[in-house]
C-alpha cells in the first residue's frame, strides 16, 4: 500500500470513530487544515518531476475529495444524533398537570374585564369591538352630539391629525375615542335588532389625577329590541352589580341625569358605607355613583337606520377601572399604569384563576392572590 493509501485509511478510520462534532472537526483540521496531513502532501508536489507530479496530484486530489465527502456525511450523521439526543432530553409530558405560576400576575383590570364578560355572557350578551382611533361621526355626531353641542365639553378630547399634508382641522380630525359608546353606532350600522352587546375597551381623555388617567377602560352595553323598557334596563344593571360585587342584597338607586344619546338618562348608585379609612360595598347608608345609562335616544337609532317607531333600546357605560378600584380596594387609579412589580404582586391575581359564574366570580378554590 502506498503512503497515501495508508494515510487515507487512517483518516477514514478516525472519521468513522469520531463520536461527536468536535472530534470530527479535529479530524478534519488534522487532515485537510492548513497544516493537515493531506495538505502537507500537496505541498510536496512542487518539488516532484512533472510526470510524477501529475500522477500524484490526481491521487491526492481524489483522496481529498473522498475524505471531504466522508466528512460531510459523518457530520450530518452526528448532527442528527445530537439533535435526537437533545429532543429526547427536552421531551415534554403534555399530560402532566400544570404547576401554579408563582411569579406572573393578572392585572386587576384584566380580571375585571373577564368578570364583566362572564356575567354579561351569562345574560346572553355578545362582546363587540370598535377602533380606538375613531371619526367624529361615530364618537359624537351619530350619538346625538353634533359639533358645538355643549355636551362635547363634558369630555376633554384628544384629536388626531389624520392628514399631515393639510393644516389641522378640528372639525374633520379623528379622535382617540372618548367613550366606548362609539361601538353602539358601529354595531347598529352592521346589525339589525335584536341587539344585545357589551363593548369593553380602552378610552382616552385629557385628564390626570387620582381618579382620572388619560387612558382608561369602559364597558358599554346596548340592547335594542321591539319591547325594551326602562324596567329591563334597571333589572339588567341591578343583576350585574349584584353579581359583580358578589353581594346578594346590594342596595341600588337610579338618579335622573343627562347624556345626549339617551332619553331619559340616569346614573346608577350602589349602597355603601364610607368611613375615613375604608369603603364597604353592600352595607351602610352612603351612595356611590357607578355608571351612566338610559333609553337610547330616537336620533341615535335613526342615525344608524333603525326605525325608532318600531324599536327601542337601552344603553349603559361603566368605568372598568373604577369597578376594579371599588371591588379590590385600590385607592389611586394612576398606580394601575405604573408597571410597578411590587404593586402587581400585591393587587394582581394568580394566572390560573378563571373568572366564571360557575366557579365563583373572583376566585376559584382559594387560588386567588
Ligand atoms: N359614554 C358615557 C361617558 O363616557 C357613559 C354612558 C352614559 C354610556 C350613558 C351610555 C349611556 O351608553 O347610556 O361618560
Amino acid at each position: 500500500m502506498s503512503d497515501i493509501e495508508v494515510i487515507k485509511k487512517e483518516i477514514v478510520e478516525q472519521i468513522t470513530n469520531a463520536s461527536d462534532l468536535k472530534a470530527l472537526d479535529d479530524v478534519r483540521v488534522n487532515a485537510l487544515g492548513k497544516k493537515g496531513r493531506i495538505t502537507e502532501l500537496l505541498k510536496t508536489l512542487g518539488s516532484m518531476p512533472m510526470e510524477e507530479r501529475i500522477e500524484f496530484g490526481k491521487q491526492i486530489n481524489a483522496v481529498k475529495a473522498e475524505l471531504d465527502t466522508l466528512l460531510t456525511n459523518q457530520k450530518q450523521v452526528l448532527e442528527t444524533k445530537q439533535l435526537n439526543e437533545k429532543l429526547k432530553k427536552e421531551v415534554i409530558d403534555v399530560t402532566l398537570p400544570c404547576r401554579p405560576e408563582t411569579q406572573g400576575r393578572i392585572h386587576p383590570i384584566s380580571k375585571v374585564y373577564e368578570e364583566v364578560v362572564a356575567i354579561f355572557s351569562e345574560m346572553g350578551f355578545e362582546v363587540a369591538d370598535g377602533p380606538e382611533i375613531e371619526d367624529q361621526f361615530h364618537n359624537f355626531n351619530a350619538l346625538n352630539t353634533p359639533p358645538n353641542h355643549p355636551a362635547r365639553q363634558m369630555q376633554d378630547t384628544f384629536y388626531v391629525n389624520n392628514d399631515v399634508t393639510k393644516e389641522f382641522d378640528k372639525d374633520s380630525a379623528y379622535v382617540v375615542r372618548t367613550q366606548t359608546s362609539s361601538v353602539q353606532i358601529r354595531t347598529m350600522e352592521k346589525k339589525q335588532p335584536p341587539i344585545r352587546i357589551i363593548a369593553p375597551g380602552r378610552t382616552y381623555r385629557s385628564d390626570y389625577d387620582a381618579t382620572h388617567t388619560p387612558m382608561f377602560h369602559q364597558v358599554e352595553g346596548l340592547v335594542v329590541d321591539k319591547k325594551t323598557t326602562m324596567a329591563d334596563l334597571k333589572g339588567c344593571l341591578y343583576d350585574f352589580m349584584k353579581e359583580f360585587f358578589e353581594v346578594d342584597d346590594l342596595k341600588v338607586r337610579f338618579r335622573p341625569s343627562f347624556f345626549p344619546f339617551t332619553e331619559p338618562s340616569a346614573e346608577m348608585d350602589i349602597g355603601c358605607l364610607k368611613s375615613k379609612t375604608e369603603l364597604k360595598i353592600g352595607t351602610g347608608n352612603d351612595w356611590l355613583e357607578v355608571l351612566g345609562c338610559g333609553m337610547v335616544h330616537p336620533n341615535v337609532l335613526k342615525a344608524c337606520g333603525i326605525d325608532p317607531e318600531e324599536y327601542q333600546g337601552f344603553a349603559f357605560g361603566v368605568g372598568m377601572d373604577r369597578l376594579a378600584m371599588l371591588k379590590y380596594g385600590i385607592p389611586d387609579l394612576r398606580t394601575f399604569f405604573e408597571s410597578d412589580v411590587r404593586w402587581i404582586k400585591n393587587y394582581g391575581f394568580a394566572p390560573l384563576d378563571i373568572s366564571a359564574m360557575t366557579l365563583g366570580l373572583s376566585g376559584n378554590g382559594g387560588l386567588t392572590r
